[in-house]
């Protein structure tokens, strides 16, 4: 984590505003420099990473088992953050400063963005034009003006794979549940809430605690809106993506409340959200994310701070990835399934009616919805193949009636992050398009801006306000 950060963020947006020029002179091959060929005879992609702060690191710490990218190059304007991120990787990259002179690597098929929101943008772009394929976490854009800009520039260079880092559409867990919601198995689906409650009081990360100088200091970068979405960019992001993933669409309009109520060190981001998302047919997304508690009121209490409830006219589902941060989140992605109790049958006699009377004057209805969950969802890997040993099979078959009873909870077959990595270095080899896209990327920054926006301005705010928004003229 960047702590003691040398460079202002005047000075680093003024570096940043200079990277028009530089671009032009990164070598260029008949005009616009071809997209990096991955060359590496073992079938690695070479990468770079740029921003080796917290996430960089955490990255790179994945990095080092996936086998298809090898790191050979790593920038980072804090020392600090580079050494470590060096460190953690162990394949002795070559170091940078600027990261415009990482771009004029050749040695560099693509690169990891990890910067800070404000600063995806210029990398993304300039990555792009040096001809290099891009990872850039999410948000992937911080501004109206760059959502058109991004847009554009990937018209121009369709086959160099451009991913945004929203790891939940690599996992298994939440794969098996949208494919229960295609098939239909939740009814119909038009509810869904989400949270990500955080105690920052209690148990204040080093990632949001203030920093000396305030907004002068980058490393305060998530505290403002100049640098930051705040809330909306940081958490909410992530669960947006998985309604506009879940309903198949982008919402029409987002209304809702912020305040700075608790945290008053000198930021500007608020501390309290509520949102509510319309989007076709009458779907909604009710969702929160305050900084004072970390209660979440799914899985019977037992886990905290983040997850999503899918709620459909057959049944309901309760989803969370989890982390592999030691702390809080150090647990596993789960989801569990309710079923809604069974339709009434239609009464056919007076006595029918009478009886019907009894069992709701009695518990037997609260009996029943008891019986209906939760239900722990399976993944893949415990299906049958047919292909399994006589022990691998009682294996399985154990396996199967322990979770099924709630006794042991299925583990996600690989991390969503190592499978979002390895899926990106895989698109760079094959020209496959990614899962996460410049679209799936591009729709979430956009609910981002327009969620500060409807806080902000106190009004409802419609998802085709963008297309006016940071034009020109
Ligand atoms: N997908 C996820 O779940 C997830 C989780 C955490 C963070 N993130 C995202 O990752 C990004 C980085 O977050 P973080 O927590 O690592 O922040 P951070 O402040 O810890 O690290 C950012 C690093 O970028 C460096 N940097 C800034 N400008 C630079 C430049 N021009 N060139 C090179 N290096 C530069 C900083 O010195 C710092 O070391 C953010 O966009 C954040 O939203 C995503």
């Amino acid at each position: 984590m960047a702590q003691d950060q040398e460079v202002s963020r005047r000075e680093f947006v003024k570096a940043a505003g200079a990277v028009t020029a530089v671009a032009a002179a990164i070598p260029a091959v008949h005009g616009a420099p071809a997209v990096q060929k991955v060359r590496a005879a073992n079938d690695q992609v070479q990468f770079g990473i740029i921003g080796t702060g917290s996430r960089g690191q955490y990255l790179l710490k994945h990095l080092k088992g996936i086998d298809n990218g090898r790191c050979v190059a790593a920038c980072d304007i804090n020392a600090d953050a580079l050494k470590k991120g060096v460190d953690f990787i162990g394949t002795k990259p070559k170091e940078y400063k600027d990261y415009r002179e990482l771009l004029a690597s050749k040695d560099v098929d693509a690169v990891i963005v990890t910067t800070p929101l404000f600063v995806h943008f210029p990398v993304t772009r300039d990555a792009l034009m040096a001809g290099k394929h891009v990872f850039c976490e999410k948000c992937l854009v911080f501004k109206p003006e760059e959502v058109h800009a991004l847009r554009a520039l990937h018209l121009e260079r369709p086959k160099q794979t451009l991913q945004t880092g929203l790891q939940r559409r690599y996992s298994n867990f939440y794969q098996t549940v949208k494919q229960m919601v295609d098939k239909g198995i939740l009814g119909k689906v038009h509810h869904i809430h989400a949270q990500w409650h955080r105690n920052m009081i209690n148990k204040p990360s080093s990632l949001w605690t203030m920093k000396p100088d305030g907004e002068k200091n980058i490393a305060n970068w998530r505290l403002y809106r100049s640098m930051s979405g705040g809330l909306t960019a940081e958490l909410t992001s992530h669960q947006v993506d998985i309604a506009d993933w879940m309903f198949g669409s982008q919402p029409e309009f987002v209304m809702g409340l912020g305040s700075l109520d608790i945290l008053k060190d000198g930021r500007d981001v608020y501390d309290n959200i509520q949102l509510i998302y319309k989007y076709p047919n009458g779907q909604k997304m009710t969702y929160s994310s305050i900084s004072t508690n970390q209660f979440l009121p799914y899985f019977n209490g037992g886990r905290a701070e983040m997850g999503e409830i899918i709620m459909g006219t057959e049944g309901t589902v309760e989803l969370t990835v989890g982390g592999d941060n030691p702390g809080v989140l150090f647990q596993p992605p789960i989801a569990w399934w309710y079923r809604e109790p069974p339709k009434a049958a239609a009464e056919t006699s007076k006595a029918d009616a009478k009886k019907k009377e009894a069992l709701v004057a009695g518990a037997t209805m609260v009996a029943g919805g008891g019986a209906n969950g939760p239900i722990p969802i399976m993944t893949g890997d415990l299906n049958f193949t047919g292909k399994e040993s006589f022990i691998d099979k009682e294996v399985k078959f154990a396996r199967r009636w322990l979770t099924s009873k709630g006794v042991i909870l299925q583990e996600e077959q690989k991390n969503p992050v190592d499978t979002e990595l390895e899926s990106f270095f895989d698109c760079c080899r094959t020209g496959k398009p990614p899962i996460a896209n410049l679209e799936i990327g591009m729709a979430d920054s956009i609910a981002v801006i327009l969620s500060n926006q409807a806080m902000d301005e106190g009004r409802k705010v419609y998802f085709n306000e963008i297309e006016k928004m940071g034009r020109k003229g």
